[in-house]
């Protein structure tokens, strides 16, 4: 049956979706906390592809933190593997991928990944780099602490050279030196799960964000709930720092 996809008078241009609570998804029904993981990465596909439908342009979903590699070593591999398949999916994924027009970016530090799930990454970013309805960004290996270190260290290199001046560094140096650059910040950050914080997720890019928070767990996370984001998200006032 073909989705209806309701009418908004106003769009985010950016959503970002911090997927938290698959771990207890699974442990109220009694599985591993992998089983919780793969739920989520379904829920990943579902959510983005409707986001695509809708007419978002940017969405970016926290899918492996930089702190995420002190987890049990089991479950660090079931995830890497999570991954691995989703991008080795092939045509299936990449006829998606061409449906929607979707361009798939990685943001976080690349140092660190398994060298297998690097070449993937490297493919998929390179197949999907033509498309331009919507962008989707995952944050795997993410830090934003670690994002801005890595800012601070290029523009200072810059510096070091000769080709950028100290008194030329402005807010948008930084904004074109982050993984994000060229790229609208986030509009509304969302975190299900019923915690209330933003885990080193976009920290540069999420000064202005608005937050939408919910007790639902990730793998419960539908159409339905993205409708009821974007219904909130038309009746907020945004005055950035204005009146
Ligand atoms: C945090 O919830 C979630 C993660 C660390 C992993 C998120 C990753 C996915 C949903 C897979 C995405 C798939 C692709 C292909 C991008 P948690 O497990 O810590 O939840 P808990 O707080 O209930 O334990």
């Amino acid at each position: 049956m073909e989705k209806k996809i309701p009418e908004f008078e106003v769009l985010p241009r950016h959503i970002g979706f911090i997927m938290d609570g698959n771990g207890r998804w699974a442990k109220m029904r009694g599985l591993e906390r992998s089983a919780g993981h793969v739920e989520g990465a379904k829920a990943f596909r579902k959510i983005g592809e409707y986001c695509a439908d809708l007419g978002i342009e940017y969405v970016t979903f926290y899918a492996f933190s930089t702190e995420n590699w002190n987890r049990p070593k089991k479950e660090v591999l079931s995830l890497m593997k999570l991954f691995k398949e989703y991008l080795r999916e092939g045509d299936g994924r990449l006829a998606e991928n061409e449906v929607r027009q979707m361009k798939l970016r990685f943001i976080g530090e690349r140092e660190g990944l398994p060298s297998d799930l690097l070449k993937l990454i490297e493919r998929a970013e390179k197949e999907t780099a033509k498309y331009s309805k919507i962008t989707v960004n995952i944050a795997l290996n993410y830090g934003g602490r670690a994002e801005l270190k890595s800012a601070v260290k290029s523009i200072a290199q810059k510096v070091k050279d000769g080709e950028l001046s100290i008194d030329d560094i402005t807010e948008q140096t930084i904004s074109d030196n982050i993984y994000t650059a060229g790229q609208p910040d986030p509009d509304i950050i969302v975190r299900p799960s019923g915690e209330y914080r933003l885990s080193n997720f976009l920290t540069w890019q999420s000064a202005y964000s608005e937050f939408w928070f919910s007790d639902i767990l990730w793998p419960d996370f539908t159409e339905e709930h993205v409708n009821e984001i974007l219904y909130d998200f038309q009746n907020r006032n945004r005055r950035f720092g204005g009146v």
